[in-house]
């Protein structure tokens, strides 16, 4: 692996290295991302960097058998030499001797000079060095070291103008072996398109291990969405700050925003709609499995995928409708894991990494406790009420153009006025309904189709007018409205 790549020497490993710690424990799921880490530190330090592992011993060879462990830790406890060593799993073979070989090299090396680094998958220090070993966890490759990747693979293989920016966010959260495998599935696929879509498979499939995360890749856009205006602008002016290199502006950048409103109104797919805007990468989260018992006790689950998702920033995490496991009447048997977690997901979501943005939708915000909606856990908290006379116009006008349709040759301004109390669901369904009843005479869409088609739906708002006029009641003073306009 070309070290030019890794731009940036990880901070901790380099402060412990700097002031002498003759004993280090890094933590990573990425050898390939720690030899590059270690060869950047050796060269900056000039010191040598050796390896050891079970199989092939100490390199460079010193001329000695160096597999077993004991056998390596005194040959570097007589050397002459002080190199920066590097023992890949070790623990995989701790016994009483090789633990205190292990202590002597340290003490020795302590005064003079040399440093041990040891590595795993999971942290594995004994209590007996406990003291002695600094621990370092290395992350996931950062998007800086992925898009230098992207970058070379790019020109090595004359793929030239594709948007490295966005392949690297797609990868975000891979090793660099895993990154690079991916990039290898381009191969010959050479269009935006295509070059996407295979990255954007291998990382579903890795995702998918984790079980309560899905990856959503592909994605409406922005245009799909109709009205929500006030909404749309507050996300279209934040696009820059999580976008940005600089460090500053990213920190301001918003945390994330909470949808709460009438259901059928657009809010799954506005946040849909965000992921593609900003150009990140849309990962959902699925309350349902959190608390299916499939992917361990809830608490774990959540906390588990929140970690994750850390690793995949830039990107931007969905929960929706986070209230659900609430039971209205406010007591059932998951309610306790249910407080647990969202006590453990609000102090989460002042700690997580900036650049991942998390947008949450609920229909029954009021159930939710009131920490959750106070300022500075999400940036804003919207509602998102049933589209008024403007909204459904343009509503009517996206579902027609979806299917095809010319939407000026309907007079959708009568149409608008006439489905007042209906949500956006109910409007899509009454544009499909009327085109299936056109194909199926042989026919033009025609305005009696879409006549007919209203009649034969009973809106939401009608149905459960109380629950309606509840959330709406509750919403007024606690949330800022979506749209720009009042008037229903
Ligand atoms: N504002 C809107 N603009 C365009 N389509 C909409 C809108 N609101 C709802 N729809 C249509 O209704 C479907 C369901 O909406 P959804 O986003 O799931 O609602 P919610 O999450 O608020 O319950 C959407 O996929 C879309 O086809
Ligand atoms: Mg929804």
């Amino acid at each position: 692996m070309n070290t030019s790549v890794v731009e940036a020497i990880h901070q901790d490993l380099a402060a412990h290295l700097q002031t002498g710690r003759a004993l280090i424990f890094v933590q990573t799921p990425d050898e390939e991302y720690l030899e590059v880490q270690l060869k950047l530190m050796a060269a900056s330090m000039n010191a040598e960097l050796w390896t050891w592992q079970i199989n092939d011993g100490l390199i460079p060879n010193q001329g000695q058998p160096t597999q077993d462990p004991i056998d390596t830790l005194r040959l570097l406890q007589q050397s002459e030499q002080r190199p920066l060593v590097w023992m890949k799993d070790l623990h995989l073979h701790y016994s009483a001797q090789v633990i205190r070989a292990l202590r002597d090299l340290y003490f020795q090396w302590r005064q003079s000079g040399g440093m041990i680094v040891l590595s795993g998958p999971n942290v594995a220090i004994p209590d007996e060095i406990q003291r002695e070993t600094a621990l370092v966890q290395l992350e996931m490759p950062s998007l800086s070291v992925l898009q230098s990747v992207v970058n070379q693979y790019l020109e090595d293989h004359d793929l030239g103008h594709l948007p490295e920016r966005v392949l690297a966010a797609t990868l975000k959260g891979l090793t660099l072996s895993e990154a690079r495998h991916a990039l290898a599935r381009i191969g010959a696929h050479t269009s935006e398109h295509q070059a996407l879509s295979y990255l954007a498979e291998e990382k579903r499939q890795l995702i998918q291990k984790v079980g309560t995360l899905e990856y959503i890749p592909e994605v409406p856009t922005m245009d799909e969405l109709g009205g929500l205006e006030n909404l749309k602008e507050w996300l279209i002016a934040r696009k820059e700050l999580l976008l940005s290199d600089d460090d500053e502006t990213r920190a301001i950048a918003p945390k994330g925003m909470l949808l709460m409103g009438v259901s059928g109104c657009g809010k799954s797919l506005c946040i849909k709609a965000v992921s593609s805007a900003w150009q990140l990468p849309l990962y959902r989260m699925e309350m349902v499995n959190v608390f299916s018992g499939a992917n361990g006790p809830p608490e774990q689950a959540f906390a588990k995928a929140c970690k994750t998702m850390e690793s995949m920033a830039p990107a931007v995490l969905w929960i929706d409708e986070i209230e659900m496991g609430l039971s209205a009447e406010g007591s059932s048997q998951s309610d306790s894991a249910l407080s647990r977690i969202f006590a453990y997901f609000l102090t989460w979501m002042q700690e997580k990494p900036a650049g991942l943005f998390v947008a949450a939708t609920a229909n029954r915000i009021d159930l939710l406790p009131a920490e959750m909606i106070r300022k500075g856990r999400f940036d804003q908290v919207f509602f998102v009420d049933l589209p008024r006379m403007q909204e459904r116009k343009e509503i009517f006008r996206i579902h027609l153009a979806n299917r095809g349709f010319d939407p000026t040759l309907y007079d959708l301004e009568v149409f608008a006025d006439s489905t007042k109390g209906w949500n956006g669901a109910e409007i899509e369904q009454c544009v499909v309904s009327a085109i299936t009843s056109a194909r199926l005479q042989q026919r033009q869409l025609e305005l009696k189709d879409l006549y007919l088609a209203r009649k034969q739906i009973v809106p939401i708002s009608t149905t459960m007018e109380e629950q309606v006029r509840h959330i709406r009641n509750w919403a007024y003073e606690r949330a800022v409205p979506a749209s720009k306009t009042e008037e229903l």
